[in-house]
């Protein structure tokens, strides 16, 4: 059996188990591609997958790595559209930390014109997490106003890139100063430090009283109440981490007396059809943006993919503001 090498998890743990070894080559079936793989990218989940806690979906690849960027090695059969040694990247539901991955045709994107290998791995997971939150379920619209939990994160500095470009105004939080600099170049007009400051008085001051139109929040239980009275008369919540915890108590009068909505969403979990219409999305509003420049992938730093622990470290301890990106060749 032909093989390759990928980052496993022999048993769960901190970042000294992942380990680089030779493992059986995947082949895509009907409807995939397989991409050789020139860099891939490290999400907060592939930490919680490291440590057992984020199993991959039934079906999919052991490996950690929810998007990648590379080449296409082999179509599988059915495959139109796309030929064999096309620079690609694509979103994964796991196994992007690998020499090669196979992936559902719907997850594809092309590298954007003017992007590296590198820089594109960064984007697919941000893109697709902002826009299918930010714009398809809380449909944020020009003038309103959003705040985004974590502005230094990965999706943090998507999510204040893609506000901007669509003319929204932007209030982040942050744990650093230094962190909220970065975030104010991106664009953002308002920065929170939550270790000193309280959000939902700062929202409501920026907005006159109102409240955010939109909120992007990664922090769950521990900011429910909070990003509930932040939000203005028919505000949208929209949480899609837990970093905070999963289970809260809410007061429903307030967000009842302010029409306002909660929705929670995964974006791993969902079917393939589901993913499909996401990329579609993306490849239709994102992609020109950052074509244009619009919109850039924030890359942090770049390490080998054989130094993936030391890439968990660094994402662990937070030290990072947008993507760390792993190179494989
Ligand atoms: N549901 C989905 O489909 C989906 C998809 C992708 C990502 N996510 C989630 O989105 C989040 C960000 O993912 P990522 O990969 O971009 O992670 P990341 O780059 O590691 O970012 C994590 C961020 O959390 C921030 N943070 C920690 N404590 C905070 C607090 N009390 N208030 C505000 N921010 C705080 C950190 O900010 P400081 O360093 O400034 O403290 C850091 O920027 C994660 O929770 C991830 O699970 C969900």
């Amino acid at each position: 059996m032909a093989a390759m090498r990928a980052i496993t998890i022999p048993q769960p743990g901190g970042p000294e188990v992942l380990t680089w070894a030779e493992v059986p080559d995947p082949e895509p079936a009907e409807g995939e591609v397989l991409i050789e793989v020139a860099a891939t990218a490290v999400n907060r989940a592939d930490l919680l997958q490291r440590q057992g806690f984020y199993d991959p979906p039934p079906g999919s690849s052991r490996y950690p790595g929810l998007e990648c960027a590379g080449r296409i090695a082999a179509l599988g059969a059915g495959v139109a559209g796309w030929a064999v040694g096309d620079e690609v990247c694509a979103l994964l539901t796991g196994g992007g930390y690998a020499e090669r991955v196979a992936v559902p045709v719907g997850q594809l994107l092309p590298v954007p014109k003017g992007l590296s290998t590198t820089e594109a791995a960064a984007l697919p997971e941000v893109a697709c997490t902002v826009w299918s939150n930010v714009f398809m379920v809380a449909h944020l619209r020009p003038g309103e106003t959003v705040l985004v939990h974590g502005g230094a994160s990965g999706i943090g500095t998507m999510a204040i890139q893609l506000a901007k470009a669509v003319g929204a105004r932007v209030a982040v939080t942050a744990g650093s100063a230094q962190k909220l600099a970065r975030c104010a170049e991106l664009g953002a007009d308002l920065g929170i430090d939550y270790r000193e400051e309280d959000f939902t008085a700062a929202v409501r001051e920026f907005t006159g009283g109102a409240g955010a139109d939109v909120i992007l929040d990664i922090m769950g239980a521990k900011y429910l109440q909070r990003n509930v009275d932040a939000l203005a008369v028919n505000g949208r919540l929209v949480i899609i981490g837990l970093q905070g915890g999963a289970k809260a108590e809410l007061d429903l009068n307030t967000l009842l007396r302010k029409r306002a909505a909660i929705a929670a969403t995964n974006l791993r979990g969902r079917p393939v059809a589901e993913k499909a219409a996401i990329v579609a999305a993306v490849r239709e509003h994102v992609w020109p943006l950052v074509e244009s420049g619009v919109v850039r992938p924030v890359v942090d730093r770049v390490l080998p993919v054989e130094e993936a622990a030391a890439a968990h470290r660094s994402v662990e301890r937070s030290e990072h503001v947008g993507k760390v990106v792993l190179r494989l060749r």
